[in-house]
């Protein structure tokens, strides 16, 4: 079986041998380190995650179901599964191993007893059930391979009025070819009849959408103020 790393240089390597620009590269998945690095990475003191704010402005409450998808430390997930205590869900989903044995520590730790580690597949989080309120992405979107594929497998565990919200950084904001522009994300989503239901301001280099089907207690079915960007 060829491992990840090697695969990810085969991609490049055929990409580079017809004058693909690792712009539109889109065809790998990108960049999954091992367990222990991204750990590092997620948690740098100096990581602007803003994860209280993100929370209050998601309007979590106890018993809401939510997939925290590709959840890395744990930077998210943990303190999701505070705001939905006692009787919410909160799982965790990654397809490293480490990774979510490493947030099942943590959460033991902190006394947690509402999160669940998912290992998912590349294209499709696996999750044990059909009623999740709202499937989080932050900054995972743009590293998974089939995008529209993984957008339509996440939708099918959703409640009607669910929500799928994505965090991510536009191209044109990063000498970083990796990242992902919102309105390709809003392609896929209304591939699928997910809408932008609400755009939230809280970083100045992420967008931070949220989007729903116009069905059940949708906000996109409520008076509401316009969306902002
Ligand atoms: C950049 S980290 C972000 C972690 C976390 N969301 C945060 O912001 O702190 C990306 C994470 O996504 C996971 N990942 C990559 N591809 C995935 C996939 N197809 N399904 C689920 N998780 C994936 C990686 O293993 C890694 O833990």
């Amino acid at each position: 079986m060829i491992k990840r790393g090697k695969l990810q240089i085969l991609c490049f390597a055929f990409l580079g041998l017809f004058g693909i620009s690792l712009a539109d590269a889109s065809a790998c998945q990108l960049q999954q380190l091992p367990a222990e690095e991204y750990i590092k990475r997620m948690e740098r003191p100096d990581r602007v995650v803003k994860v209280n704010e993100v929370i209050a402005k998601l309007r979590l409450k106890p018993g809401d179901i939510v997939a925290d998808i590709g959840s890395g430390s744990g930077t998210f997930s943990v303190p999701m599964a505070k705001a939905v205590a006692p009787n919410g869900i909160l799982y965790a989903v990654d397809i490293d191993e480490k990774m979510l044995d490493y947030i099942a520590e943590r959460a033991k730790k902190e006394g947690i007893t509402n999160l669940r580690t998912v290992l998912g597949e590349y294209d499709d989080p696996k999750l044990p059930e059909k009623g999740v309120d709202v499937a989080f992405f932050h900054r995972v979107l743009h590293m998974i391979e089939h995008r529209q594929i993984y957008v339509n497998a996440t939708a099918k565990y959703l409640k009607p009025d669910g929500r799928i919200v994505n965090i991510d950084k536009n191209r044109e904001d990063s000498a970083n070819w990796m990242w992902l522009n919102q309105s390709d994300v809003d392609n896929w989503m209304a591939a699928i009849s997910f809408y932008p239901a609400e755009k939230f301001g809280v970083f100045d280099d992420r967008y931070f959408v949220s989007y729903q089907r116009p069905y059940g207690n949708s906000v996109l079915l409520k008076k509401r103020e316009p969306i902002r960007d």
